[in-house]
């Protein structure tokens, strides 16, 4: 199995987890880390290239310095889940990546369907935000994926195919990461079988082989979202071309998040 481009487990927290809740978070895995097994720690000690497995989670932004400063430490990284895609300037309610920067935020999450689907994100403002992310010098994870409706109708495939066509930066960027959630799997419980993600990855990994070439496309992270659990997290990752998880309910509790990083820490 190719695991050349690593392993990373993200975990969504949505509107979960204030500055008190991240806190005892911190302090429940930093106390959980020393039970991880020997070959996850050594895949987390890799710091880049083949065999590097990351951990990081998504915050709201009132918890973000929190998780920053208490997850010293263990190696879990910081991302924001909204970032405007301008640099300043009079956008009431935003956040610019400068100011994220400034506290050690390293990871913007885009296109997420619950923002697409509450507060009018489309194709193409995720693309403006992830190609204004890249350039300021972020990880960015980019998500994406059909609804229930579309893939009943068969229309899966093609849903994929507009999503990437019209919401993937121009330019072709290590930085990036995709995510494909299937919106029927979010948040219900019904995970997508290892076969239904293989076959969306390997249509968005041929996607990215058109669009970016072979070689970018081989190096670009596709991580599997939809009621990932520490129970199915193998059987997904067992699949070539899912390379992590966007993990939401399961990632806000500390034992869990631990397992879903010793889950992949098993592959490499
Ligand atoms: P879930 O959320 O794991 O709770 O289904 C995933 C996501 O929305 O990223």
């Amino acid at each position: 199995m190719d695991r050349n481009r690593g392993i990373l487990i993200a975990g969504n927290w949505k509107m979960n987890h204030g500055a008190r809740a991240t806190s005892d978070f911190a302090a429940a895995a930093k106390s959980g880390w020393g039970s991880l097994s020997d070959r996850a720690r050594k895949a987390l000690a890799v710091t880049a290239g083949p065999g590097k497995l990351d951990a990081l989670v998504f915050p709201p932004f009132l918890s973000l310095e929190t998780a920053r400063r208490e997850f010293t430490g263990i190696p879990v990284a910081v991302g924001a889940q909204n970032v405007h895609f301008e640099e300043k300037g009079a956008f009431t309610g935003e956040i610019s990546g400068a100011m994220l920067k400034e506290i050690g935020v390293g990871t913007t999450l885009v296109g997420h369907s619950e923002r697409r689907q509450y507060f009018g994100e489309t194709d193409a403002s995720a693309k403006k935000r992830a190609e204004s992310h890249l350039n300021q010098g972020f990880t960015v994870v980019l998500c994406y994926g059909e609804t229930r409706a579309e893939r009943e109708a068969s229309r899966t495939e093609a849903v994929l195919e507009r999503q990437l066509r019209d919401g993937l930066p121009a330019e072709w960027n290590e930085r990036l990461v995709l995510a494909y959630e299937p919106v029927w799997a979010i948040g219900t419980g019904l995970t997508a079988t290892p076969e239904q993600a293989e076959d969306a990855h390997a249509f968005s990994r041929a996607f990215l082989v058109k669009k970016y070439g072979a070689d970018n496309a081989a190096k670009t992270k596709i991580l599997y979202g939809g009621s990932v659990t520490p129970e199915n997290v193998r059987g997904l990752l067992a699949k070539p071309n899912v390379d992590g998880g966007l993990v939401g309910g399961a990632s806000l509790k500390a034992e869990s998040f631990l397992a879903l990083v010793e889950g992949a820490g098993s592959f490499l």
